[in-house]
């Protein structure tokens, strides 16, 4: 019997990602349901119901929605980070969760840049801003994206720093990268930080007020990686402390209001989550998630599994 797939993107893939997943499903002979832009949590769970596979974004699979999908056996985040799955529920069901990691890395680095030139542009008011050349930037973890950023960097002039304690010193060297010792050694020497690190147990609310504090003058924090590793009670007490900082998030934060009635000037915060919003990391990540699930009924090829 042939599989079925179901597409579920609250925030659709361009009209080029999905045509060209189509594509993919099409020559496997399986059937595909588009469940895009939906605002209510129950279509998510009625179409659910009968799906053998699943690609999502940001859609948060849970207990409930797991429960609901009885014949699901792979749901693939067409993306890097996966806290919106339910992984250990995932697995108990028998679920397979997948990631497409790197497929839309560029994207985000780009990001990173265009928020930080704006910014030290001043939004582009009229008024003399700074450069970025010669200036530090530490990151905070050296994945793919953070690859993607050193590049850049290396591009515009500026000194690359990074803290990654799974990555080796020699990988981050030969790419022209000065490994820090600690996290702590990392904020305390660059003016930027761009945060890369995943959501998890560990990294909850990690970025704090302690932490931040050591960023020399000018700190600016560039967040494209989630909003829930940031300690948003110490992010405010430095808000308040210090008149230089600078905080610029793919997605505004909880506290928005608070920083948006008092630090003009300080802040960005886009009003969907944006990093991945382009028409080429889309079918990067559309189109992978896509091969991915053909291989895995397939083949059984279970290459990306993360859970
Ligand atoms: C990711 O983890 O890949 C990014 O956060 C992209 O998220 P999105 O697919 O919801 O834009």
């Amino acid at each position: 019997m042939s599989k079925k797939v179901l597409v579920a993107t609250e925030k659709p893939f361009s009209p080029a990602a999905v045509e060209q997943l189509l594509e993919v499903f099409k020559a496997a002979n399986y059937d595909v349901q588009l469940l895009e832009s939906y605002t209510d949590k129950a279509d998510l769970l009625a179409a659910v119901v009968d799906a053998d596979a699943m690609i999502i974004r940001s859609d948060k699979v849970t207990e409930e929605v797991l429960g609901a999908a009885k014949q699901l056996k792979i749901v693939v985040r067409a993306g890097a980070g996966y806290d919106n799955i339910d992984c250990a529920k995932a697995a108990e069901n028998n679920v397979v969760a997948m990631n497409t990691p790197g497929q839309n890395s560029n994207a985000v680095a780009e990001l990173v840049f265009g928020m930080m030139i704006m910014n030290a542009r001043n939004d582009y008011n009229g008024k003399p801003g700074t450069e970025i050349r010669g200036k530090k930037i530490g990151i905070h973890a050296y994945g793919n994206v953070g690859l993607y950023v050193a590049r850049a960097a290396h591009g515009f002039g500026m000194d690359v720093y990074a803290f990654d304690p799974y990555v080796d010193d020699e990988a981050m060297k030969k790419d022209g990268v000065t490994p820090v010792g600690s996290v702590e050694e990392l904020y305390e020497t660059c003016q930027y930080v761009s945060l890369h690190i995943p959501e998890n147990p560990q990294t909850k609310k990690s970025i704090n007020f302690e932490l931040l504090s050591k960023m020399p003058k000018g700190g600016t924090l560039i967040n494209t990686a989630r909003l829930g590793v940031i300690d948003e009670e110490g992010l405010m007490k430095l808000f308040a402390e210090r008149d230089d900082f600078v905080y610029l998030s793919d997605l505004a934060p909880t506290c928005k209001d608070e920083i948006t009635s008092q630090y003009e000037g300080r802040y960005f915060f886009t009003p969907k989550k944006m990093g991945a919003q382009t028409a080429e990391a889309n079918i990067n990540a559309g189109v992978a998630a896509a091969n991915q699930i053909v291989k895995f009924f397939e083949n059984g090829d279970v290459t990306f599994k993360v859970n």
